[in-house]
C-alpha cells in the first residue's frame, strides 16, 4: 500500500520552538512607541503582556524550550499528521507530490491553539485571571476560550461584527468553553461606541476589535491582552508545525521544493515556513508562497511602512506591509484573512525576496476548496483554501514543466463552521472583490504624518 499519512509519536514532539530572529539576515526595524516614536521597551508592553511573553517577543535565542504543561496539552492532538494528497494529485493529473500538514485536527479545528495554550499558560503562571482578545472568523477566539478553559481563566472575546452574524456557532463554541463574546464594535468600550456612533451598521474589522480588546485589558488589573497572530512570540509558538513537518519529511526521505500558507496576520504561514526558511538562509533551495485575498491584499499591494496594529491607534507602530489601519475590508467569507497589516518578521522576508506573495479572488478559492473536499474528503476553512489554490496552481505548473515538484501547504483549519459560506457558493451567491488602487490610495492617505519605513531611531 502507498503511504499517505506520515505520523509522529507524542515522544517525537519538538521540545523547543524555533526563533527566526536568530538567523534572519535583516531583522525588522523595532516597533515604536506611538507617543515618543522611540523603540518600544519591555516596560511599554507590561500593561498588556506577561513578562515571559515580552521576553520571547524580543529574544534572539534560536531555540526556546516548550514548558511541560504546554506540551502536555499540545499532545492532546499533536503531533499532527503530514498527509500526501494522492487523490488531489490524481484529479490534477500532476507529477507533483502534494503534502499538507493537517492542523484542522486540533480541538477547535485550526492551528490557533498552538499559541493560545502557550499564552494562557504564561499568563496564568504570572497570576493573570482574565484574558481579552479579538477574533475575526472565530477560530482564534475559540482557541483562546479553549486554552482559558484548560487553565481555569476567564476569557472575553470581541468578535468582528460580520463574522459574529455569519458564524453564530463559533460564538456558541466560545461560550461553551466559558468565554464571554460580544460583537465588535461593541457598546462595552469607548472605542466601540465611537465607531458605532459613526456607523451604527459598522461590519467591524480586526483593527477595531483589537482596539477594543486592548482598551479592555489596559483598563483592568486582573486582565491581560492576548493576540492570535502578528507578534514574534505568536509566530514562535506556531513553529511547532514546521518543526514537526521537517521530521516527517526526514522520515520519508523527502523535502519540499515549495512551502505555502495563507496569511491573515502571518502566524500559520510562518509557523510552517520558518524552520524551512532557516534552511534557505543557509543555502538549501526551497521556495515559499504566502497567499491572501484580493479584497485584503496586504503583502501584494500594501505599502511597507510603520502603521498601527489597530484602528483606534492604541497599539505600538509596527513596521509592516499595510493597507492602512482604517481599512475596512469587504465582507468576504475568509474572515480570518481580513487584517490590514501582517507580522513584521514575515513582511521582512517578503521585502527581502525570501518569500513571495500571491492574492486570489474569493470564487477561485472556493472552487479550489471544493476540489479538495471532493478528493481529500476534508472541508477546508475558506482561509486555508487560499493555500490550497496556490498548491493546485503550483501542481499545474509542474505538469506543464513535466517536473516532479514536492509541494507542502498548511491546512490551517477545517471549514465545519463555514458551511453557510459554502451554501452561498453552491447557490451562486458569492461575488469577487478586488481592492482598487483608488481604495488603497484613500486608505494609505490616512497615514500621513506617521513615520515611514526609513524612520531613523
Ligand atoms: C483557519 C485559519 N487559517 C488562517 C488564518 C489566518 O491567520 P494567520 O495568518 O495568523 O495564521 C485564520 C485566522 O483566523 C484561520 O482561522
Amino acid at each position: 500500500m502507498e503511504r499517505t499519512c506520515v505520523v509522529l509519536n507524542s515522544n517525537d514532539m519538538p521540545r523547543s520552538w524555533y526563533n527566526l530572529m536568530a538567523d534572519i539576515p535583516n531583522p525588522p526595524p523595532p516597533p515604536l512607541h506611538p507617543g515618543t516614536l522611540q523603540p518600544l521597551g519591555p516596560a511599554d508592553l507590561a500593561p498588556l503582556f506577561p513578562t515571559s511573553l515580552i521576553e520571547q517577543e524580543v529574544s534572539a535565542e534560536p531555540d526556546i524550550t516548550i514548558p511541560d504543561p504546554v506540551l502536555d496539552i499540545l499532545t492532546m492532538w499533536r503531533p499532527t499528521p503530514l498527509i500526501r494528497a494522492r487523490r488531489l494529485e490524481k484529479a490534477l493529473k500532476t507529477p507533483a507530490k502534494i503534502y499538507f500538514k493537517n492542523e484542522s485536527v486540533s480541538p477547535t479545528g485550526s492551528h490557533k491553539p498552538n499559541t493560545a495554550v502557550a499564552q494562557a499558560f504564561y499568563n496564568k503562571r504570572e497570576g493573570v485571571k482574565r484574558l481579552a482578545t479579538e477574533t475575526g472568523a472565530g477560530q482564534w477566539g475559540s482557541s483562546l476560550a479553549f486554552a482559558c478553559a484548560m487553565f481555569g481563566m476567564e476569557c472575553k472575546v470581541y468578535m468582528v461584527a460580520v463574522s459574529f452574524h455569519q458564524k453564530p456557532y463559533r460564538k456558541a463554541l466560545m461560550e461553551s468553553y466559558g468565554a464571554t463574546v460580544v460583537s465588535s464594535p461593541s457598546t462595552t468600550t469607548g472605542t466601540g461606541r465611537r465607531f458605532l456612533e459613526q456607523d451604527p451598521k459598522c461590519s467591524g474589522s480586526l483593527g477595531i476589535a483589537i482596539s477594543e480588546a486592548v482598551e479592555d485589558a489596559a483598563g483592568r488589573d486582573d486582565t491581560k491582552y492576548s493576540l492570535g497572530s502578528v507578534l514574534n512570540h505568536v509566530l514562535l509558538h506556531q513553529t511547532v508545525v514546521g518543526l514537526e513537518a521537517k521530521r516527517q519529511f526526514d522520515m520519508i526521505g523527502d523535502y519540499p521544493d515549495l512551502v505555502i500558507g495563507c496569511v491573515g496576520g502571518g502566524s500559520n504561514f510562518s509557523g510552517l515556513a520558518f524552520p524551512f526558511v532557516r534552511d534557505k538562509i543557509y543555502g538549501r533551495p526551497v521556495d515559499f508562497i504566502a497567499t491572501e485575498p484580493t479584497s485584503c491584499p496586504t503583502l501584494t499591494k500594501g505599502e511597507y511602512r510603520y502603521d498601527f496594529g489597530d484602528s483606534a491607534r492604541l497599539t505600538p507602530l509596527v513596521p509592516m506591509y499595510t493597507l492602512g489601519h482604517q481599512f475596512m475590508p469587504a465582507a468576504i467569507h475568509a474572515g480570518g484573512l481580513r487584517y490590514h497589516g501582517d507580522a513584521p518578521l514575515l513582511c521582512q522576508l517578503v521585502k527581502d525576496g525570501l518569500v513571495s506573495a500571491q492574492a486570489y479572488t474569493q470564487l477561485e478559492v472556493f472552487e479550489a476548496a471544493l476540489l479538495f473536499a471532493r478528493t481529500e474528503g476534508i472541508m477546508p476553512a475558506p482561509e486555508s483554501s487560499h493555500a490550497i489554490k496556490a498548491a493546485i496552481d503550483a501542481a499545474h505548473r509542474a505538469s506543464e514543466e513535466g517536473q516532479t515538484k514536492t509541494i507542502l501547504f498548511n491546512l490551517s483549519g477545517h471549514g465545519h463552521f463555514d458551511m453557510s459560506a459554502y451554501t452561498d457558493y453552491l447557490e451562486g451567491k458569492l461575488t469577487d472583490h478586488v481592492m482598487s488602487d483608488g481604495e488603497l490610495r484613500d486608505s494609505l492617505a490616512k497615514l500621513e504624518g506617521l513615520p515611514n519605513a526609513g524612520h531613523e531611531v
